[in-house]
């Protein structure tokens, strides 16, 4: 999220209105894109940890924070977050994009994700799953409820701690996670975030003199 000198983008009122034509899908489907690759670190109920990549997550709730996963019964993360009731989102970076595509095509039925594919287990403060050490941010969450939707059952989870690479902190406590290297997902493709165009009320704010 490299600033540019380029000057963002300004809302203007009088600005015409560019028209495209526009097709229907035959069939609705989730295209509500990019979202994050998120690595979701869990464990079993005598604390093997394994990891699923997981891009259906959001945010649902500020107050009391809460966030969802969606994960499907077929998967052996599935049955970890149901014996333990707790996961660790972990935001995803450049550096993270390989691995965090491998988690998401190889099972832990199969495979210790954490040994075979480099990446260090740490404990966490809240809950039994463990965080990945490699991530800048790790988002500890416990399941206060399951909803079954159909393909995926959603883990709605209240976030019990989160914990952050104190390189990215400032003097006054402030996290610059522009300087992480996050990556979103993005039509079945990873990417890099792009250049700053603003910051929250940007486009109302007075401009100093
Ligand atoms: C980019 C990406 C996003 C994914 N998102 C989800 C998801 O949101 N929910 C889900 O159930 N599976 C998702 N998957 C598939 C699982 O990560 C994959 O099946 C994984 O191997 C399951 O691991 P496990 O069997 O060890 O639990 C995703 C895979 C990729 C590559």
């Amino acid at each position: 999220m490299a600033n540019s000198r380029k000057k963002p983008p300004e809302a203007k009122k009088d600005a015409p209105a560019q028209v495209h034509k526009k097709i229907t899908f035959q069939k609705p489907g989730n295209i509500l894109y990019p979202v994050p690759a998120a690595l979701v670190s869990c464990c079993d109920k005598d604390g093997r940890p394994n990891l699923i990549t997981i891009a259906w997550t959001g945010t649902v709730c500020s107050d009391p924070p809460m966030v969802s996963i969606s994960v499907r019964r077929s998967r052996y993360s599935h049955r970890l977050i149901k014996e333990t009731g707790d996961f660790v989102i972990n935001l995803t970076t450049e550096d993270l994009a390989a691995v965090t595509d491998t988690c998401g095509v190889r099972s832990g039925k199969d495979v210790d994700k954490f040994k075979e594919y480099g990446l260090t287990p740490f404990d966490s403060r809240t809950v039994k799953a463990p965080g990945v050490l490699e991530s800048p941010v790790n988002i500890e969450c416990r399941v206060v409820q399951t909803l079954e939707l159909g393909s995926h059952d959603m883990f709605l989870a209240e976030v019990t701690c989160v914990q952050a690479d104190e390189r990215y902190m400032d003097q006054n406590g402030k996290l610059h996670l522009e300087k992480a290297g996050l990556i979103a997902y993005s039509h079945g493709a990873y990417f890099a975030l792009g250049r700053q165009l603003g910051t929250f009320g940007y486009s109302v704010r007075k401009k100093k003199r």
